[in-house]
């Protein structure tokens, strides 16, 4: 079974745990593109959800495909949220952000009793930090943000190249809040947590990209099937 497949057997999965008239978080990224595509689907058949988008891309998706939308304003409590990852451990430690979105996709997971990590089982890994860290920054100060995160990171016995996003024309990546993002290649991270502290404690930090205590759940698709981790 190919990477893609196993992307969408996990979100076929997760389907399962979405009951009409829930409130959901719609994640970012191509496997969570795919539940996505899943619950537009499952809409056209009457289900009846309401939708928070974690991205502009996926609300242009969610709209095109006629799911209800709201916003975490209008309803700032959220049944269920269902995103995919960049990376995994067995804790349900994750690292998020390769697509930019790490910032709202927090926003919106935190303002739901559950979330379900959607992954393909490439996302796994026993220690985080092989996928580089985004870590969202304002863009005041960048360069002595990035002096402070670097320093900070250390004391949490994390160092290694940090790297301004650029897009697809070389220009800094403006991720949908303005901000920018820079991908530390902190391979490994020995204790997130104790990062994560750390990169909170900068204060040109925005939000980082390690979502500790935050998933409940992971539908895990492999070739030999899909592994459910937690209690979705
Ligand atoms: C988006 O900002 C990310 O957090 C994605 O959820 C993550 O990059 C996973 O994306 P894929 O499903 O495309 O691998």
């Amino acid at each position: 079974m190919d990477t893609d497949t196993q992307k969408l057997r996990a979100a076929e999965r997760a389907l399962d745990y979405v009951e009409p008239g829930m409130k959901l978080g719609l994640g970012t990224g191509s496997t969570a593109a795919k539940f996505v595509d899943l619950v537009g689907a499952r809409v056209k058949e009457g289900l009846d959800v309401l939708c928070v988008p974690t991205s502009e891309g996926t609300r242009a998706q969610a709209e095109g495909l006629g799911i209800p939308l709201t916003t975490l304003d209008e309803t700032p409590h959220l049944d269920l949220t269902v995103d995919g990852a960049d990376e995994l451990d067995d804790a349900l430690r994750l690292i998020k952000g390769g697509g930019g979105a790490l910032l709202r996709e927090k926003i919106v997971a935190c303002a739901s009793d559950r979330m379900i990590v959607i992954a393909d089982a490439s996302k796994r890994v026993e220690a985080l930090g092989r996928f580089p860290l985004p870590v969202e920054v304002e863009r005041f100060g960048l360069r002595a943000t990035r002096a402070l995160l670097e320093l900070r990171a250390r004391r949490a016995s994390c160092g290694g190249d940090i790297r301004l996003r650029e897009n697809r024309y070389g220009d800094p990546f403006v991720t949908d809040g303005a901000n920018h993002i820079f991908d530390c290649s902190f391979d490994p991270i020995p204790e997130p947590e104790a990062l994560a502290d750390a990169l909170a404690s900068v204060p040109g930090v925005v939000e980082h990209g390690l979502f500790i205590d935050i998933a409940t759940a992971a539908v895990v698709a492999g070739p030999d099937g899909v592994e459910i981790l937690g209690k979705p």
